[in-house]
């Protein structure tokens, strides 16, 4: 346990063996904050592509929040996007991309979890030039019993903690601009949307300096 949240919640690492769990959570938080189930026939996918690269490829930022009914979050962070970008492209994609059908560019004829299958084969993994005095970025995401409990915020100052001890200047988080209880729960932690950098009705960013404390 690194953490105790009380009411039987906890933060530990994330594992291998959390996998399926790490899918879940994604899942069920997919749809803006809130469950996806409903829109994806692939209940993997989003997963395989917002949550198990990162226990795989930045294991040391990956940790899940364990409830009394086994995984109920995940929290993640990247100390240099820019250079994990780079080894999601070369390590993570391309096999993934060999079992995922690319459904083309047309996005009338998408059903289901065509969306995630088109990102396997054309990740967005550019970085804005705005984010450049945030390199590191997190997520963080809580099944509804676990929301309310002020598990997300000892999360992120944990996580914050953690990324600037380990010489971060700043954190970014993109979050779905539908996903307005997301965007209010950052700016009361200090978060602020970074001016100027959006991808159409998908993406804001918010993002914090963070500062070395006193070891
Ligand atoms: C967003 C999320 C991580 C917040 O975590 P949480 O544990 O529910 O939030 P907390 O209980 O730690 O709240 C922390 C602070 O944010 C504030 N806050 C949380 N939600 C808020 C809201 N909708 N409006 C205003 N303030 C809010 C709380 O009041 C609290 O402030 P306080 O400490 O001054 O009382 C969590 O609700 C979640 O995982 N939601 C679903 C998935 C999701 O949206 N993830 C983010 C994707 S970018």
């Amino acid at each position: 346990m690194i953490l105790d949240f009380e009411g039987g919640f906890f933060l530990r690492h994330a594992a291998p063996a959390d996998h399926a769990a790490l899918c879940h959570v994604c899942l069920r938080t997919g749809a803006a904050g809130q469950d996806a189930t409903w829109r994806e026939d692939d209940p993997e996918l989003m997963g395989l592509i917002y949550a198990v690269p990162y226990q795989v490829l930045e294991p040391d930022f990956a940790f899940v929040i364990e409830g009394r009914k086994g995984v109920a979050g995940y929290l993640f962070g990247v100390l240099d996007t820019g250079a994990f970008n780079l080894r999601v492209a070369a390590d993570w994609y391309p096999s993934l991309r060999r079992r995922i059908t690319d459904p083309g560019a047309d996005r009338s004829r998408w059903q289901g979890s065509d969306w995630a299958r088109r990102m396997v084969h054309h990740p967005r993994l550019e970085l804005p030039a705005a984010l450049a005095p945030f390199p590191s970025h997190g997520h963080v995401d809580l099944l509804p019993e676990a929301r309310g409990r002020g598990i997300g915020k000892s999360c992120m100052a944990f996580l914050e903690g953690r990324l600037a001890a380990a010489g971060s200047g700043g954190i970014f988080l993109e979050v779905d601009p539908a996903n307005s209880h997301a965007l209010r729960f950052y700016d009361s932690l200090g978060y602020r949307t970074v001016p100027g950098v959006r991808i159409a009705d998908a993406s804001v960013f918010v993002a914090k300096r963070l500062t070395r404390g006193p070891d």
